[in-house]
């Protein structure tokens, strides 16, 4: 075989990288892994070093991303926004801090162990004390200013805490979209037949280069303050640690998870803790920043290219896998959708095996260019349904087939439809059985009536056995009759129809929401909740009554509209007024002031951990908020009560070690029925 040589590699290196860039910091849509693209830059640099004479000044090496959005103003970095090297494993780790050490002339040295975050890393400016400017890192040099939409997340102070901040001050950080809010907005882009957002990082880039900041705003998208770009005029810090520290007591958010760490067996502990509980965290990390501590080895050690010296990225191993796509399944979804999936052969991602990945719609696969035989990557991003990122072309062999969508459902056979403006191709037949099985396991869903014991398997039998042709259906069902369904038993019966029952009293949101309407998710039915007393008066609402509620166009407005006009729609509504299902409220909620009599929670604040079976982790909070109570993300000792659901992680543990009170998802209920009597008796959490 005839080797390639240096020049022509190099080159060929930084055509990719060059391309990888691109897609990375310009269009939001990385085709490869960091993990992968970092092994490409390692074998360019390294053939660099060797061959300095290669080196071109377009090369990647030299560079950290991509030019800024034309959308945007230029804004020049007072300082280049550094890039960080990389260890790969605990040798390579050893070997960085062997090197310190050697520049130290042996000197011990402090460390301080950061989570990486997968997000943007921004820069902020603050002029006598008010925030000024805010930019992306755009190539380092150069960024975005991008201060309207930094200015609507929350977690970024407008105005800092002390009197004693200097009058030009500029910190750096990750601002990132909540894995939480990634899920919501994919939720309501499902509900509204719309592709789905591949994962957070991507997203919630895109988030923050919006044109219109009220997107930027809708999005709760947040920050962690890493570092304090200068000390000129604060009083004498000795190192990054103190650094942080006072960031944090002028009103930056900074990570709690942040540790000193000593030695370097220190920092292993903190990665090794990490690598097991990451995906326990709300946000995505793909690794641990270890920087030198004291300010003043740092600059001893100073910058090499693009990278400090005195920093660097412990990465977690890529959770990326590659595998073959054996077929190209159909899903229809509760609107229609038809909704294409991977069948992969079985690969382990991140410590869990995926066979199945999400695929999108047509024009996805299209412009991935991902055929059926390929060999393709597929991507674990968090708990987020396994993506098929693309395919590997090198592996193609010629014999993998183009996919096309089906003419007709693959469910009841009808003719599929497709229009212009929709990215989905469509089942339009209401009566498809398919689209019921969907509705019905939504209906009954955890956010929705929440008729545990009744998944997906027994929703399917309800509907083979023609026990439920609608979902009103549930609530004529009788003990005796599900009895007779095989591998029923009368504990199970029992359950279910406690919890059927249940279900009839669930608050209008989630009433509205488990109805099925299209474009009406958790947060379209909270807000028509807040404006309609009920089911009888959203029936009769008019156009311009329902776009006359902030967050409601006429999209979701025509949508609602048209579903109370179909009869077989207001044959359900009425079967399930028949069948006792509580269709209004007593009375339209009322935003409460913290000083308000109506307020009992005014004064303590919450944390909310795990998966909640009653409520959506927003509703609960939104419940928190409406009796004044303040809602936290982490557990500090100001924290009066943590209310844990399933699966609760770190938080839960947290809790534990500071005291604080732990409230079930049992006594929290109590607590929002009756909140004077229950914080006057056993659930007195702190008071701050
Ligand atoms: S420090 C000189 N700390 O990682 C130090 N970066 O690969 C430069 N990042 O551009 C950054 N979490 O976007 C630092 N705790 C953390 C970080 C962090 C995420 C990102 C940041 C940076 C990239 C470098």
């Amino acid at each position: 075989m005839q080797q390639t040589s240096p020049a022509a590699r190099a080159s060929e290196l930084r055509r990719e990288l060059n391309y990888h860039n691109l897609r990375y910091y310009q269009m939001d849509d990385s085709v490869i892994s960091d993990g992968q693209y970092d092994t490409l830059l390692r074998e360019l640099q390294e053939i660099e070093r060797e061959h300095p004479e290669l080196q071109t000044a377009d090369s990647p090496t030299l560079r950290v991303g991509g030019d800024p959005s034309p959308a945007f103003s230029e804004v020049q970095h007072s300082k280049p926004m550094l890039s960080l090297g990389n260890a790969f494993d605990f040798e390579e780790l050893e070997a960085w801090h062997r090197r310190v050490t050697e520049r130290l002339d042996g000197a011990p040295f402090d460390m301080v162990c950061e989570l990486k975050i997968d997000g943007l890393a921004v820069s902020l400016t603050y002029e006598n004390g008010l925030l000024a400017q805010g930019a992306t890192r755009g190539n380092g040099t150069t960024g975005e200013d991008v201060t309207r939409n930094l200015r609507t997340i929350r977690t970024i102070p407008l105005s800092l805490n002390q009197g004693s901040v200097p009058t030009n001050l500029e910190v750096r950080g990750e601002v990132f979209l909540p894995i939480e809010e990634f899920r919501r907005l994919n939720e309501e882009r499902a509900e509204r037949g719309e592709p789905l957002y591949a994962n957070p990082r991507n997203t919630g880039a895109g988030t923050i280069r919006q044109l219109d900041p009220k997107v930027t705003a809708a999005r709760n998208m947040q920050i962690w303050v890493y570092s304090l770009n200068s000390t000129e005029g604060v009083e004498f810090i000795e190192g990054h640690w103190e650094a942080l520290e006072w960031l944090g007591s002028v009103g930056f958010r900074i990570n709690p998870e942040n540790r000193l760490c000593r030695t370097l067996d220190e920092v292993q502990d903190y990665y090794q803790s990490w690598l097991e509980r990451r995906h326990d965290l709300p946000y995505e990390t793909d690794g641990v920043v270890v920087k030198v501590s004291p300010l003043a080895l740092q600059d001893q050690l100073g910058i090499v290219g693009r990278e400090p010296r005195w920093a660097i990225a412990y990465k977690f191993p890529a959770e990326r896998a590659v595998t073959r796509l054996l077929h190209i399944g159909i899903n229809v979804g509760r609107t229609g959708s038809l909704n294409p999936y991977a069948v992969l052969e079985p690969v382990v991602v991140g410590g869990a095996t995926v066979q199945h990945a999400s695929l999108h719609n047509e024009e996805d696969i299209r412009r991935k260019d991902i055929r059926v035989g390929d060999t393709v990557i597929v991507e674990r991003a968090g708990e987020v349904i396994p993506q098929v990122v693309g395919p590997v072309l090198a592996e193609r062999t010629g014999a993998e087939q183009v996919f096309c969508m089906p003419e007709h459902c693959p469910e009841c056979d009808t003719p599929v439809a497709k229009t212009e403006d929709d990215a989905m191709h469509r089942c339009p037949n209401p009566a498809c059985p398919a689209q019921f099985f969907e509705l019905l396991k939504h209906f009954v869903s955890k956010g929705a009536a929440n008729i545990d014991g009744l998944g997906e398997r027994w929703c399917g039998i309800l509907i083979k056995q023609e026990m439920v042709r609608d979902v009103a259906d549930l609530y004529r069902l009788e003990k005796a009759r599900l009895l007779e369904l095989e591998r029923m038993g009368d504990k199970l019966a029992t359950r279910i129809m406690d919890n059927i029952e249940a279900s009839k009293n669930r608050p209008l949101p989630r009433l509205l929401f488990a109805l099925g309407i299209t474009h009406v998710g958790s947060e379209v039915a909270d807000l028509l909740s807040q404006n309609f007393i009920g089911v009888e008066e959203l029936s009769k609402a008019t156009e311009e009554d329902l776009t006359e509620i902030e967050g409601i166009g006429p999209k979701i407005a025509e949508s609602i509209i048209a579903w109370f006009q179909e009869p077989e729609n207001q044959r359900v509504i009425e079967k399930l007024r028949s069948s006792g299902v509580r269709l209004e409220q007593e009375a339209l909620p009322v935003a409460v002031s913290p000083s308000s009599d109506a307020a009992p929670f005014a004064g303590l604040t919450f944390v909310v951990t795990g998966t909640l079976s009653v409520f959506s982790r927003s509703d609960a909070e939104g419940r928190i908020k409406g009796l004044g109570g303040k809602v936290t993300s982490s557990v500090t000792k100001k924290t009066s009560y943590v209310v844990v659901g399933e699966s609760p992680g770190s938080k839960a543990a947290k809790a534990g070690q500071l005291n604080i009170p732990i409230l079930d998802e049992d006594d929290f209920v109590r607590l929002l029925e009756s909140p004077s009597e229950a914080l006057a008796g056993d659930l007195q959490g702190n008071l701050v």
